[in-house]
Parts: C-alpha cells; sequence; structure tokens
C-alpha cells in the first residue's frame, strides 16, 4: 500500500477502505507518513468527504494509535462527558461530584486551556495540593472508592489525534464533520468509559456557528459511539454568551461551588441538570429524564453533591477549606470594574472575545509552556437581554498583572452589541441527539 494512492484516491473522491485509513494512521503515528502526506489527505478529506463507515474507520483507527484505558476493574456502568468548548464553561466541576453522589462511576480524563477557551484541569489546579496527574492505578481506585476522579489526559491517548489536530489547525482543515467527529469520539472511546454524554456547543464561542451544522456533528457522534458499543447522547447548548458569570480559573471554582451549595448561576445550573440526567438513565438509574432531573435536583439542595466534591478534592491531594473560605483560593491584586460605553440593551456578544480578554488578563496562555494566573479572570454581570447603563458596572476584572487591563478592556468591548428595544434571553438547551433521533427543545 502507497499512501500516494491514498491521497489520490481521495482526491478525485472515492470511498477509502479500512486498511487504507488504518495504514495512513498507523504510518503518521510511527512517522513513516509524513505532515505534507497527512496535508494532503486532510484537504482532500475535507474537500470530498468521508460517509458515515469510513469515519467510524477513522474514529477506530485513532483511537487505536495509542493506550486504550481499562477500566473494567471499576464495577458498575462508567460515564464520561465531554464539551466542544465554550467560554466559562464550569460544567466538569460541578457534574463530576453531582452525577457520583447517586453511586455512578465518573471516571474523568479533561484538558487544559485550548484557544480562546478554559480548561478543567488548569482550573482545578486552583485548589491548593490538588493533584491532575494520578496514575491509572490510583485512578481507578479512587473511582472505585468514592466513584469519582478527574486527572490530566494522559499522554499516550490517541497519539494520532494530536498530531493530525495540530496539523488541521495550520492547514485551514479542522472544520469538517468528520474529521472533528473522529478526533473528539477517538479519545472519548480510548478513555475506556460505558456511557458519553457530548455536550455540542453552539454560536458565537463554540467552533460550530449555527444549529443544523450541531446537529449534524452531534449525530454523526452519537453514532459512532454507539457503532462502538458504548451508549451515547448529545446535548446542543447555547453558546451565544459565556456560561455562568465567572471566566477564568480560580472565581470558576467558585461558580462551581456555588451551583454545588445549591446557589449559582441558573444556566449553569441548568445545563448540570441537562447533561447530568442523560447520565442517570444511561446508568440505568432512573427510568427518564424528568425522574433523573429529580434525582439531581435533590443530590444539589440536600448537600450531597457538595459532599462529593470534597471527597474528590480529598482524595486527590486537595485542602478543602477552601470551600468555606474562598479566599483561601488564589487572589488577584488587582481587582476592576469595568463600565458600559454606551446604554442599552445587550443585544449579541462575541463570546470568543470575552475568552480572549479572560487570557489577555492571565487566565490562559500565550505559549504552551506559559505559567497560567490562577486568579485572573473576568466576572461578568450583564448578559443579553440585559439592560446596561455607562454609570453602572458590567463585569468585573481580576488580575495580579495591572499593565494587562487596558487591552483586555478593549478586547471586551469589542465583544458586545447593543439595541434600543428589549430582547430575549437566549434558549439554553436546544436538544437532545440520541441514536433514536433528535429531540428539539421549545
Ligand atoms: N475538538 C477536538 O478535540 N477535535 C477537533 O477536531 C475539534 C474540536
Ligand atoms: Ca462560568
Amino acid at each position: 500500500m502507497r499512501i500516494y494512492d491514498i491521497i489520490m484516491k481521495k482526491r478525485d473522491n472515492e470511498e477509502l477502505s479500512q486498511e487504507e485509513i488504518k495504514f495512513f494512521i498507523d504510518g503518521y503515528t510511527d512517522g513513516s507518513i509524513h505532515d505534507y502526506h497527512a496535508a494532503a489527505l486532510s484537504m482532500a478529506i475535507f474537500l470530498n468527504k468521508m460517509n458515515e463507515r469510513e469515519t467510524i474507520d477513522l474514529t477506530d483507527a485513532v483511537m487505536h494509535s495509542g493506550e486504550t484505558i481499562d477500566l473494567s476493574n471499576i464495577e458498575g456502568v462508567k460515564v464520561d462527558k465531554h464539551s466542544t468548548g465554550g467560554v466559562g464553561d464550569t460544567t466538569t466541576l460541578i457534574l463530576a461530584p453531582l452525577v457520583a453522589s447517586l453511586g455512578i462511576k465518573f471516571a474523568k480524563m479533561s484538558g487544559r486551556g485550548l484557544g480562546h477557551t478554559g480548561g478543567t484541569i488548569d482550573k482545578l489546579e486552583s485548589i491548593k495540593g490538588f493533584n491532575t496527574s494520578l496514575s491509572t492505578e490510583e485512578f481507578i481506585n479512587n473511582v472505585n472508592n468514592i466513584n469519582v476522579a478527574v486527572i490530566g489526559q494522559t499522554k499516550n491517548i490517541a497519539p494520532a489525534d494530536k498530531k493530525l489536530y495540530s496539523l488541521r489547525d495550520v492547514t485551514a482543515t479542522v472544520d469538517n464533520i468528520s474529521l472533528i467527529a473522529s478526533s473528539i469520539m477517538s479519545k472519548k472511546l480510548a478513555a475506556g468509559s460505558d456511557a458519553i454524554v457530548l455536550d455540542v456547543k453552539v454560536g458565537s464561542g463554540a467552533f460550530v456557528k449555527n444549529y443544523d451544522d450541531a446537529v449534524e456533528l452531534a449525530t454523526l457522534m452519537v453514532k459512532i459511539g454507539e457503532g462502538m458499543g458504548r451508549r451515547t447522547m448529545a446535548v446542543i447548548s447555547e453558546m451565544a454568551q459565556p456560561l455562568g458569570n465567572a471566566i477564568g480559573n480560580a472565581i470558576e471554582v467558585i461558580e462551581a461551588v456555588d451551583v454545588l451549595k445549591n446557589e449559582g448561576p441558573d444556566d449553569l445550573r441548568e445545563l448540570c441538570l441537562t447533561l447530568g440526567a442523560n447520565l442517570v438513565v444511561m446508568a440505568n438509574k432512573a427510568d427518564n429524564y424528568e425522574d433523573a432531573r429529580e434525582l439531581l435536583k435533590e443530590q444539589l439542595s440536600n448537600g450531597e453533591a457538595l459532599e462529593y466534591f470534597e471527597k474528590l478534592i480529598t482524595a486527590q491531594g486537595g485542602d478543602i477549606n477552601f470551600i468555606n473560605d474562598y479566599d483561601d483560593l488564589p487572589k488577584a491584586k488587582y481587582i476592576k470594574e469595568i463600565f458600559s460605553l454606551e446604554d442599552g440593551y445587550i443585544e449579541t456578544i462575541e463570546s470568543d472575545d470575552v475568552g480572549i480578554a479572560s487570557l489577555m488578563l492571565g487566565a490562559g496562555r500565550v505559549n504552551i509552556e506559559d505559567d497560567i494566573d490562577h486568579s485572573a479572570g473576568i466576572y461578568i454581570l450583564k448578559k443579553i437581554g440585559d439592560y446596561v447603563t455607562t454609570d453602572e458596572p458590567m463585569a468585573v476584572f481580576y488580575t495580579n498583572n495591572e499593565s494587562l487591563i487596558e487591552d483586555a478592556e478593549k478586547r471586551f468591548h469589542s465583544a458586545f452589541k447593543y439595541c434600543d428595544s428589549p430582547i430575549d434571553h437566549p434558549q439554553l438547551v436546544k436538544a437532545i441527539v440520541s441514536i433514536d433521533g433528535v429531540k428539539k427543545f421549545k
């Protein structure tokens, strides 16, 4: 088999066989197939697309390009969640202990900040002592003991995806549904859980900008997951504006604890209940979605979800004092109220720009090896549909470096568009996609 022939075949819009796809991925992983081959093939796939069978074969090959985690030593249904990436998305910190408190095993590998979005692992590292790199054995032990563990993705998970994703990123080949779906699902499937809920974000802060594309991507990922014997559901959720109010690291930990204390922002709570209810149903702990939601609400109001959060933090070496004393988390030296530049109703928010403004304050990295300022971030006080005036704060900035504020503020303001007449608050959960089809929410 020759990579040249495979590229030519896809260039000429023919279907690739399972063997050809595996040959490409194996060769690209071991270095015998080069970046220029992979770039040409990615562009051919981008232009001529892959069908469902090719996409499943690609996912399978990428998944097996490295280590796959064996969770069979954990009893019961193991669940996992994945978000396609949003701004201010703190759901994992809430969802993991919330679901675990019902006896469901949540074995989670999470990532660091990427592009304009933050990462769960960076957020957790705001907590004194918290260890995000347990060995596979410790990871499995913790899930067996307390139903939950959250660690950074190990290096050997889907190495082909790491190479291919970086390459696509610089060759304008990211936005192809087969490449995105196989990239996401290969990592999730390698991480070993039995049931997966996908949070497919749509809107200004997401890489999928419209509803129909989101449904298409979600449907394909659900088919891939189910095709590989895992129960898979997807929630289509709004990313027209940041989730909750906090965007950063320590301030997002606080926001998550607020929700676990049965307080906190409604949208963040709602998304956790929706994602969680799908996991509860897939783990056979409730007969239907409505019952599952009620169970989860009860866990938030009776304090058990918070109790499992404490167990999670303690089991991974963290100090839980911050839960009752937020001053125990990294604190910013500079706190600045930001005022609107005009009066009006907020009509749209470019969430990417808000995410970037937060990174500019120190909450994210410019280079891979950079340290992040865990205290840095943005707390937004006004969202779409809210009325703002120039003499009222619309956000609060946090940073340890005062010189970063001016540029971040410009970027932040550039994200907002205003209008004169009232407009509706956007609908958060748009649809739930299962193997049986799409259930659209009114
Ligand atoms: N996230 C991924 O992990 N891969 C993609 O291709 C796009 C988003
Ligand atoms: Ca948030």
